[in-house]
Order: structure tokens, then sequence, then C-alpha cells
């Protein structure tokens, strides 16, 4: 049953953030958006599809592989979504945790919805695996990572809760990379430019549950999804495996750029309207400084970051028999520090141990 907006998901600006990702969405069209999304009657679905095709440009994105900027009208988003879920909750296939599907009229999947209890088991004060989800969207600058637009929704009207919803990409390969320890393609073929992106952005959302498992693969391009188990509050965490490792070249000048760009203010600031724990943003704030630096010194590799990031964890039995990580040594002590100046002694030491060691 399709039924019209509740005003409550246009007005809470908890729900709305990114301001600086505006879309091109033409101001008639958003008027006729809006008209639509206010009136009281239940909404045919024909113009639901039309209001979906305003505001997400599929097969544009697809054509492109680039994702339509529409955060402007995340809000309209989430209430075009909450009208189109007349089929609410087949459960993904694959998906351990109850993640579930959104269809369209046809039957195809559009999004994939996990709501926030999934995380709750998940270690992190704050609790919102759901908003680390879409933080990883949002933070992705310019979709260089290509991780699908998602959003913190509330699907309370339909008893789902609040949760991530992530735009569904019908035009993968089935599964993920390394799905059932079965690998979906010859690893050593993957883009491995787009294999160092991911990580980089892996690195910026400290993501503990990066790993060929979920990675999304597109004639051998990866993309990547899960987000929940990101910015850790603390350093003992869940974890899976690591995403595929790559050469050991130098960084990009593209690579060096998408690093420089990152600014720490304006990540500090969407964290926190997140709510995003301060124990998180410390650790957060730290792993830029370190990705910074290292791009900033000669002789440093994204190689080197990722034996940094990954050669000091061990893994060991945990909750619900999942390996854990502990970070320890020299990304520990980075992560952990709590003044800035420290860090950065933390990262030049760091730095020139693995320098001196080459
Ligand atoms: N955006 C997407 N487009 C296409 N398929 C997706 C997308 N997101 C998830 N999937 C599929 O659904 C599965 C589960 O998704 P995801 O890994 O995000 O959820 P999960 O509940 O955390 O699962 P698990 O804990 O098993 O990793 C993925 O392995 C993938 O096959
Ligand atoms: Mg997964």
């Amino acid at each position: 049953m399709i039924s019209a907006v509740n005003s409550k998901h246009l007005n809470d600006s908890s729900q709305i953030s990114a301001s600086d990702k505006i879309t091109s969405i033409k101001p008639d069209q958003l008027a006729k958006v809006e008209s639509v999304l206010f009136q009281s009657d239940p909404i045919k679905p024909e113009l639901i599809d039309e209001l979906h095709n305003m505001v997400f440009d599929e097969s544009r994105a697809y054509k492109d592989d680039i994702y339509h900027p529409f955060t402007q009208v995340e809000r309209l988003y989430n209430a075009i979504v909450v009208m189109k879920s007349g089929d609410l909750g087949r459960p993904a296939e694959n998906s351990s945790n109850g993640a579930r599907l959104l269809n369209d009229s046809q039957g195809n999947p559009l999004y994939i919805f996990k709501g926030e209890r999934l995380f709750e088991n998940f270690l992190i004060n704050d609790v919102s695996g759901a908003k680390r989800e879409q933080l990883a969207y949002l933070l992705d600058k310019d979709h260089q990572a290509m991780v699908p637009p998602t959003f913190f929704v509330d699907l309370n009207e339909f008893k789902l809760g609040v949760g991530s919803l992530q735009h569904y990409r019908n035009d993968v390969d089935r599964g993920t990379l390394s799905e059932n320890s079965n690998f979906l393609c010859d690893v050593s073929q993957i883009d491995q430019i787009m294999l160092r992106t991911i990580f980089i952005h892996d690195l910026l959302m400290i993501n503990l549950d990066a790993g060929s498992n979920n990675l999304l693969m597109k004639n051998n391009c990866p993309i990547p999804i899960d987000f929940g188990y990101s910015l850790p509050c603390g350093i003992e965490e869940r974890s899976t495996d690591s995403i595929p490792s790559f050469d050991d070249r130098p960084f990009t000048d593209k690579e060096a750029q998408y690093i420089n760009q990152i600014d720490a203010n304006s990540t500090l600031t969407l964290l926190k309207e997140h709510h995003i724990d301060e124990s998180a943003i410390n650790i957060q704030q730290n792993m830029i400084l370190l990705l910074k630096s290292a791009v900033n010194t000669p002789g440093i590799t994204l190689k080197d970051l990722h034996r940094l990031y990954y050669s000091c964890t061990k893994t060991g039995g945990g909750w619900s028999g999942d390996p854990r990580v502990f970070f320890k040594g020299d990304i520990k002590t980075i992560l952990l520090s709590c003044d800035l100046n420290n860090t950065s002694i933390l990262i030049q030491k760091a730095l020139e141990k693995i320098l001196a060691n080459k």
C-alpha cells in the first residue's frame, strides 16, 4: 500500500547533510516533486516512477559509471522510497545479517535496506552503523571510490525502523568478489586504480569490514559496499579480511590530490552532525593526518599504508565466531593519540621507520 509521505520525514534535519554536495535538480522539477509529496491522496505508482527518474537518473549513472549528484534531494528521495515501498522486506539472498531488498513495481531490487538493529552487536558507543553507511557515501568525494548512494532513513511506518538505504546495483556480477571463499574473477585482473582509490577511502573511513567479501564486481572493476563497521570508537573491533593487495608504486597525482583535498574540519563537522562519538572522531582525525603526512613524505607508498594498517593487526576468536582485529604497534598509538601535535610526532617516527626498513 502506497501512502502519502509523512512530513516528519522531510523535517528531521538529522537526515539532511552534506549541503556542500548540491545537486543540479531543476527548480521546476523540484516544485513538481514537492507538490506531489505533499498531496494527501495515495500516489499512483507511475508518478512515483517518474519522480524517481527525476532525482536519480539511473541509466546515466550506469552508462557513465558515475552517480548523479542528487544529495540535495536526499529528503525527497527518502520520502519517495517510503512511498515506493509496496514490496518491503524480501531478505537479501547474500546477507547473513538480514539486509532487505526493496523492489520496484516490476519486482527488481532498487534499494537494499539495513536496519539499525543489525549493527547493535558491534562495539560502537554511539551505535549507528546506518549513519556510518551514509557517511561512507558522503565522504566519497566526487564518487571516486564509487560507493553507491546511501541514505540514513526512517522506515518506522513500515515497522522496519531506521536504517541505511543503499541504491542496489543490478548491473554487477552476482555476489561479491570472494563470496564463500570463491573468487568471482582473477584477482590479478582487478582494476588497480579503483582498488587503490577504494583503499584510500577505506582508510578515511577506518573501515574494519573492508575486504573482498564486500566488493561488488563489474567487469573487473570493484565497487565497495558495507560500511557499518567503520569509524570505530575504540581499537578493538571486528573485522574480516583485507582488500586484495596492490603494487608498490608511488602515489599517483590523482591520489595525492584526493588525499590533499580531504578537509579535516568539514569531515569533523559532518561526523558531529551525524552524532558520531567523540572517540571515533578523534581516531578519524588522526587517520586524516596520517594519510596527508604519508602522501607528502617522499618514498612512502600506499602499499606502505596497507602494510601499516593490516600487518599491525591480528585476528582471534570473537563475536559470533568472527575474527576480531586488534590494532597494535604504530597504528594503534597513532590512532589513539589524543593530541594532534603528538599525533604528528608519532606519524613522523612511524614513517621514518618504514623508510629505514625499505
Ligand atoms: N548496493 C548493492 N548492490 C548490489 N548488491 C548489493 C548491494 N549491497 C549489498 N549487496 C548484496 O547483498 C549482500 C549483503 O550486503 P552487505 O554486505 O552490505 O550486508 P550485510 O548484512 O552486512 O552482510 P554480511 O554481514 O554478510 O557482509 C552483499 O554481499 C551483496 O551480494
Ligand atoms: Mg557484507
